[in-house]
């Protein structure tokens, strides 16, 4: 038996990949310093972890709705209100098994063959296997250091084509952390408002990690009249840090959520149920942390920014939310390591860093945007101080 036409589109996620490598060297007693993955250092809330183990005390362990239990749609209602002064009615909510299986609900239940979804680069790596998976086409559009890593309105408008059927857009983003003010984003949406055709998939996943007094935004919000063709997605993944429980979410178009629930009803069925009620106790308790949070993330952000813009051959932007910094290679690019080995491109670099530095980072190929790579700070000052002076003698130590 042979592997799916499907199947052989896609490829492993490289991130979890870089991971699942850092873990198997750090069992074998190898001290290297992992900067690949993408989660929050910190722990799910207390109030949270009780709200699931009470779940499981009174028995909320058995099949719920398909797309969410009513309670947890009514505090994803709520959120979108709150926090987005979006309006959304019960059946035009779906809560699926993390964001990620909200990307693959959406395209799997829209895409036809040959379908293009425009994806700005440097993305998040799923988003183009999954249009692949889908059976659609990723038309990637270029958004590099030049334009501060975010799609402009010239270069979304060339990229629209009859067969465009989304945009995703991914603010703060993940690799670069770069956020779209909504003066930006309103750009955006003059090109949208255009071509009546084309539907927004905005992932605002880390819409409660930003930095400065960034002050967040989403486009159904900013541009009212594309809310009926938004899908507004967001999930308890990085907010909450809950990254193991699955629970991602979305608003937008009823007949869409409907066809994504039918979708999943012949897939998962419904996300676990114990982390539903967590997801509840996430979304409706105390936001107060949420800020202490992401500042404990921004001093994290200044420290790894200023010591890799000490590092000959790099050069790091200043990003304004998520937990990842994408600093330009190319000052490396070209040069050998004390083993003799050429630094050709940013994979060869990370190998480097890996083998010599132990410190594990992901190559910018893998979010196509090169030479480049990008740092998780998720984790404490004192591990980032480390590994920030190994990468900036593995830089030193090039000829
Ligand atoms: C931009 C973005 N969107 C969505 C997700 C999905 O998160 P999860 O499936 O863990 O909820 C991630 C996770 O890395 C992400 O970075």
């Amino acid at each position: 038996m042979d592997q799916s036409a499907a199947l052989r589109r896609i490829s492993p996620s490289p991130t979890l990949a870089i991971t699942a490598r850092t873990m198997e060297l750090k069992r074998a007693g190898i001290d290297v310093i992992g900067l690949g993955a993408g989660e929050p250092d910190f722990d799910t809330p207390d109030h949270v972890k009780e709200a699931g183990i009470a779940a499981i005390r009174d028995g909320r362990t058995k099949y719920t709705a398909v797309d969410g239990t009513p309670e947890l749609k009514a505090a994803i209602v709520a959120k979108f209100a709150r926090d987005n002064r979006l309006t959304y009615a019960a059946d035009q909510i779906t809560v699926n098994v993390g964001g990620k299986h909200t990307l693959f609900n959406a395209m799997v239940a829209t895409l036809d063959a040959g379908d293009e979804v425009v994806i700005p680069a440097p993305y998040w790596v799923s988003y183009p296997d999954v249009v692949q998976f889908a059976g659609g086409v990723p038309v990637i559009v270029p958004a590099g250091p030049d334009q501060d890593y975010k799609l402009s309105p010239q270069g979304l408008d060339d990229a629209i084509t009859p067969r465009t059927k989304w945009v995703i857009l991914n603010s703060p983003s993940n690799p670069t952390g770069a956020g779209y003010t909504a003066d930006e984003l309103r750009g955006l949406g003059e090109v949208i408002r255009r071509h009546p055709h084309v539907w927004v998939f905005a992932d605002d996943m880390y819409e409660h990690i930003t930095y400065d007094g960034f002050v967040f935004a989403t486009i159904a919000e900013v541009c009212p009249d594309l809310y009926e063709r938004t899908l507004t997605v967001n999930g308890c993944s990085k907010a909450y840090a809950m990254t193991g429980w699955r629970i991602g979410f979305a608003g937008g178009a009823s007949w869409l959520i409907k066809a994504m629930a039918k979708l999943q009803s012949q897939s998962t069925s419904n996300p676990c149920s114990i982390a539903q009620a967590a997801a509840v106790a996430a979304l409706t308790g105390d936001q107060s942390f949420l800020a202490d949070r992401a500042a404990a993330f921004q001093r994290r952000r200044d420290l790894v920014v200023a010591a890799l813009n000490q590092a000959p051959g790099l050069h790091c932007p200043t990003p304004e939310g998520a937990f990842y910094v994408y600093p330009s290679i190319a000052g490396v690019i070209g040069k050998a390591t004390p083993g003799g080995r050429i630094i050709d491109t940013d994979e060869a670099f990370a190998a480097y860093l890996l083998d010599e530095a132990r410190v594990a980072v992901v190559q910018g190929a893998a979010f196509g945007l090169s030479p480049a790579m990008r740092i998780s700070y998720a984790t404490s000052d004192a591990l980032l101080t480390e590994a920030c002076a190994r990468i900036g003698a593995a830089c030193m130590a090039l000829r």
